[in-house]
């Protein structure tokens, strides 16, 4: 059965998200250290199936590749010399992948096969084969002519004249030429011979190409020269910029649900043409704020504006707009975009197939689409995915209409962007913040409205509880911040069915003692250790919902929070209850020590200079003094409901 992913109605967008490297760069990079002489060291390596692809690939011709951990890469570049003669490459849907290493393999005097999916099978190959020919290189069709499979077997090449190659189907015929020509140390021209489309990925090629020595001159965009006896040498350690295409999809989510969204790993001087997108963007009236290494946006006033654009420049990119329409103030036009025919899938029928099913009016044109939004969304749908990554990611941006959204095969994002689904969900999965002092009885309540809410839940106290103990039993001091900070960071703890693992072992009851109490109270005043346990609280926010709760739930860690309450009792009362709990646990208590801890504690909690303890202007308070457990849900419930729950 395929799989699917449905997203609850969702009503805004905010927060931040680290984005996973450039798939453009990446495949890049790999190619030309591959090819170059010296050792390279690529860090921040996107992962998934593309670039899993080439790193295979270039395994499999005989490249040394080792993986350094943490999306870090060691390439042995091999000078130009595959020391793999004879081999049978799989290319799955990866363009990025089968282009390049075509041209690269035509001239490196060995005998290659390369095929793909059935789907790869259909996208067009032609012009490169012909521009491979021109220079006597031998590639033959295994199957359909212009079409993988192909056979490549060695040739000597000439590169006495021009080659001539047209530049209307896809840019990637370019580059894959470009990247390969220095292999053959003469000088080579190539010159288009129709208008180029997509040339911001022209200048990604160029540009990596020139940080591996080799330059091209440019003339326009009409014809490019490389000087003989360049070649490839390894710049030694280089970094991938976060991915600009997959920057679209959450930079759209803050245009449309208030936002601001902020993307990080790209920035002003990025070298990927998919950033020119926030421009776009800010055409429909978002506004956009750029960071040397990270983009926000925020929404407009009311909707995005109707807009009609020339998009060549973003065809990948420009797929999220064609969502976006579906939150603008009239009919939408997206014109020049010829090559998402020849995509993943043709992305201009398959965009307005799903489009339509969410009410849109949508016409298609050869290289163009219209889009009408309609006045309310349809809900409930369930939207085709076409094994086409962008297609899922796009559509996850309708749940922003305040619709259920199915997401058939959400895997297929894996191509390019594995965690999306659980990034999306960081910036727009609904949140019920629920902050106050200890023992008001917010743990149980939380985990009660969880329950009727079938959130997930967070007891953020738990990770300070966590990591006090890890830092008494690892022999940290608790006033070391930067050793307790890395303790926090790199916290081995798991959370199954209402026990608590540290490091395999159990220790639910261990962090309830008061001697960890106390602890954890004084190292959550250390400003090192809260941010260490930053980014792990928010990975929680998970769809449908997450209820967190905590001190600094609703100030610092989710301030977008949908509701937020904040829970709290006389200090007496709390100290009663924690008393009534140790005793029940058979744990020994003393209710005047009790008392007083508590209040050391709060004053600790409420006096600290980052994240204390407070009631945020937009909390409802709960005083649960007088209330027992069930009235105090039902409380909390209220406030919940009252936000439209
Ligand atoms: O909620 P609790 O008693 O389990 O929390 C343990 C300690 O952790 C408490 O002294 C305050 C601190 N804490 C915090 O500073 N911020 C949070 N979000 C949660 C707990």
């Amino acid at each position: 059965m395929m799989e699917t992913l449905t997203l609850p109605p969702l009503r805004a967008a905010a927060g931040s998200v680290r984005l996973p490297g450039s798939k453009s760069i990446s495949n890049r990079m790999l190619l030309l250290a591959a090819l170059a002489q010296g050792t390279t060291e690529i860090r921040d390596l996107l992962d998934s199936d593309d670039t899993r692809v080439m790193l295979a690939a270039l395994e499999k011709v005989g490249v040394g590749i080792t993986a350094l951990g943490g999306n870090a890469w060691r390439v042995e570049g091999c000078g130009g010399v595959f020391p793999v003669k004879d081999a049978d490459l799989f290319m799955g849907n990866a363009g990025t992948a089968i282009r390049p290493l075509t041209a690269a393999l035509a001239l490196s005097g060995g005998s290659y096969r390369l095929s793909g999916v059935p789907r790869m099978h259909e996208r067009p190959i032609g012009d490169l084969v012909d521009g491979l020919r021109q220079i006597g290189a031998d590639l033959r069709y295994e199957a359909n002519t212009g079409f993988p499979p192909l056979g490549i077997h060695p040739a000597t090449v000439n590169l006495g004249a021009p080659i001539r190659l047209r530049g209307d189907v896809s840019s990637q015929f370019l580059t894959a030429l470009l990247m390969a020509l220095p292999l053959t140390g003469q000088r080579a021209v190539i010159e288009m011979t129709t208008e180029l489309i997509s040339k911001p990925y022209i200048e990604i090629t160029l540009n990596l190409m020139a940080r591996f020595g080799v330059q091209v001159e440019r003339e326009g965009w009409r014809r490019f020269t490389i000087a003989a006896g360049q070649r490839y040498l390894s710049p030694g350690i280089l970094h991938v910029e976060g991915d600009a295409s997959s920057a679209s999809y959450f930079l759209a989510a803050g245009a449309i649900g208030g936002g601001p969204v902020r993307v990080e790993g790209i920035g002003k001087d990025s070298i990927q043409g998919d950033v020119r997108f926030a421009d776009e963007l800010e055409k429909l009236g978002a506004t956009i704020t750029w960071g040397d290494k990270w983009v926000e946006a925020e929404a407009p006033r009311g909707k995005l504006k109707a807009f009609d654009l020339d998009l060549n420049h973003i065809p990948d990119a420009a797929m999220t707009l064609a969502v976006a329409a579906l939150f603008a103030d009239g009919p939408c036009r997206l014109r020049n975009i010829a090559s998402w025919r020849v995509k993943e899938t043709d992305r201009i029928a398959a965009m307005a197939t799903e489009l339509r099913k969410l009410g849109a009016s949508v016409e298609e044109g050869a290289d163009s689409i219209a889009v009408s939004p309609a006045p309310t969304f349809m809900s409930g749908t369930a939207i085709d995915t076409y094994d086409d990554h962008r297609m899922a990611m796009c559509f996850s941006l309708a749940a922003l209409g305040g619709v259920t959204v199915t997401i058939n095969d959400p895997r297929c994002v894996n191509k390019t962007f594995p965690g999306y689904f659980d990034a999306f969900a960081e910036i727009t999965a609904p949140v019920i913040a629920i902050d106050g002092p200890s023992a008001s009885g917010k743990g149980t309540v939380a985990e009660r409205v969880a329950a009727a809410m079938g959130y997930h839940y967070l007891d953020s106290g738990s990770l300070y509880r966590l990591t006090a103990l890890a830092a008494l039993r690892a022999g940290v001091a608790l006033d070391d911040e930067a050793g307790v900070a890395a303790l926090g960071a790199g916290l081995p703890a798991t959370f199954e069915g209402g026990r608590i693992l540290l490091a395999g072992d159990d220790v639910t009851d261990a962090i309830r003692t008061e001697e960890i109490s106390v602890g954890a109270s004084k190292i959550a005043a250390l400003p090192a250790v809260r941010g260490a346990l930053l980014a792990r609280q928010r990975a929680y926010r998970r769809f449908p919902g997450l209820v967190a709760d905590g001190r600094d739930m609703g100030s610092v860690v989710f301030p977008a929070a949908v509701a937020k309450a904040f829970l709290t009792a006389s200090a007496e009362i709390r100290a009663e209850r924690r008393y009534k709990q140790l005793i029940a646990k058979g744990m020994p208590a003393n209710m005047h020590a009790l008392l007083q801890d508590l209040r050391e504690r709060d004053a600790r909690d409420a006096q600290r200079s980052v994240a204390p303890l407070q009631q945020c202007v937009d909390a409802d308070l709960v005083d649960t003094t007088e209330m027992d457990i069930e009235a105090a849900v039902a409380a909390v419930m209220d406030v919940v409901k009252r936000q439209g729950f």
